[in-house]
């Protein structure tokens, strides 16, 4: 659905969901999501719907991923850095993740 404009600058690897996938140091998250064939972030803990970052800018709360290990992080202003680990949420967070 989306793509990037430009070669990266400074390109790294990350994983989403244990999947290597090709991002720029320093750009959200949300954006490496929304390149994905799947470009989907969590899904709705009632309803089970899949939802993907919208906003773009820390209102919606529809980015909320795992990142290294901790749940519920606004992807859409997480940086990129290398060897992160992103897991699409799942679920509620638990208490104490
Ligand atoms: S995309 Fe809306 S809060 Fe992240």
């Amino acid at each position: 659905m989306f793509r990037k404009l430009h070669e990266p600058e400074s390109a790294v690897t990350i994983l989403i969901d244990g999947v290597e996938v090709a991002a720029e140091i320093g750009e959200p998250v949300a954006a490496v999501i929304l390149r994905q064939e799947e470009p989907w972030s969590r899904l709705n803990p009632v309803t089970n719907e899949r939802r993907a970052p919208y906003c773009m800018m820390g209102v919606c709360f529809e980015c909320l991923a795992e990142v290294d290990g901790k749940a519920s992080i606004q992807t859409c202003l997480k940086p990129v850095c290398p060897g992160m680990r992103v897991s699409r949420q799942r679920g509620k967070r638990s208490i104490g993740a």
